[in-house]
């Protein structure tokens, strides 16, 4: 008989806490978050509709909220478009939320989605340079959350929501280079923490309404190449932060 010394049952009692630590730990990769359902649904929607697909460096298994949606990957990383940035939040059961969406310059034609406002987490929305037609749409107003927002370049027309107004965490705002109409609404005077705002080519017209003195964190406008009327306001001279007219 053998008898085992007790340096061999330490070893053994070590593996065997690494074995233990391992499928622990395997268990909790298993158990990972989930994306909020009605949002990946919505998202499958509107990018099907779009003649778009993710790549394979996210929706992962049909999980929109995974690999590089939900990494260190930048949402900037140009070879991933579209692309999505998720916030998982921390818990045992947390639930992903899609907070940042990129469409950008894929030749995609057609309206805005309504299933667009499921998602309501977004923080930036990136549908620049396409072939979106049709209006701005009102529930625009409702992503509350959002600091960039661009639809800038596409063929957008009809009258900008005042809805947009409701956007108070708003610090860039792209709408140039569309075929909206009418006058900008008094309500955008309330995106006072606006930084940056580009409506140059934008089809709109009129007087610039005063409530836009409110605007004062402006860092950077582009308003040329429209058909605005009157005569330049006076409260330009309290945007004190304005860089760039
Ligand atoms: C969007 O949300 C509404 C209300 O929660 C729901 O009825 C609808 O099915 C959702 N749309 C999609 C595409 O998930
Ligand atoms: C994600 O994957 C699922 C399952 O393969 C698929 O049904 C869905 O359309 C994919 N979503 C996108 C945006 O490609
Ligand atoms: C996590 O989700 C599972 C399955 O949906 C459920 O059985 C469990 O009670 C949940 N745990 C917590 C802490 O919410
Ligand atoms: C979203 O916006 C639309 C149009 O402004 C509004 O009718 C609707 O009640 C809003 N929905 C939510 C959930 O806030
Ligand atoms: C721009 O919108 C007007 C209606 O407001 C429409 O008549 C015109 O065809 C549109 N132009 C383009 C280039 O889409
Ligand atoms: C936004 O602006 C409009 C018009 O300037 C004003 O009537 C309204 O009360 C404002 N809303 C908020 C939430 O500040
Ligand atoms: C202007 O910029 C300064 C420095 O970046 C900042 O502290 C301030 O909040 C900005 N806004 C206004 C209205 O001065
Ligand atoms: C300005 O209005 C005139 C007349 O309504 C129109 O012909 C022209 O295309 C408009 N220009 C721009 C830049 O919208």
């Amino acid at each position: 008989m053998v008898s085992r010394s007790p340096t061999s049952t330490r070893s053994q009692a070590v593996r065997l806490f690494f074995i233990l630590a391992l499928f622990l730990l395997g268990t909790r990769a298993t158990a990972q978050a989930k994306t909020d359902p009605s949002e990946a649904r919505a998202l499958n929607t509107i990018l099907g509709r779009w003649g778009k697909t993710a790549s394979a460096a996210w929706n992962v298994s049909g999980e929109p909220c995974s690999g590089a949606a939900v990494d260190t990957t930048s949402f900037d990383d140009t070879s991933l478009n579209p692309f999505i940035k998720c916030d998982c939040g921390s818990g045992n059961n947390a639930t992903c939320h899609i907070t940042k969406l990129k469409v950008y310059a894929l030749d995609v034609v057609g309206p805005i989605p309504e299933e667009l406002q499921n998602l309501t987490y977004l923080t930036n929305l990136n549908l620049a340079q396409n072939y979106l037609t049709g209006p701005l749409p009102a529930f625009i107003g409702n992503f509350t959350a959002m600091q960039y927002l661009t639809v800038g370049i596409n063929a957008l027309s009809g009258p900008i929501p005042k809805q947009l107004g409701k956007l108070q965490n708003l610090l860039s705002l792209g709408m140039g280079t569309n075929n909206f109409s009418g006058p900008l609404p008094p309500e955008l005077g309330n995106l006072t923490s606006l930084q940056q705002w580009y409506m140059d080519s934008s089809g709109v017209s009129g007087e610039l309404p005063s409530t836009l003195s409110k605007l004062k964190n402006l860092q950077i406008l582009w308003g040329s190449d429209n058909n605005f009327t009157g005569k330049i306001p006076e409260y330009i001279g309290s945007w004190t932060n304005l860089t760039t007219l």
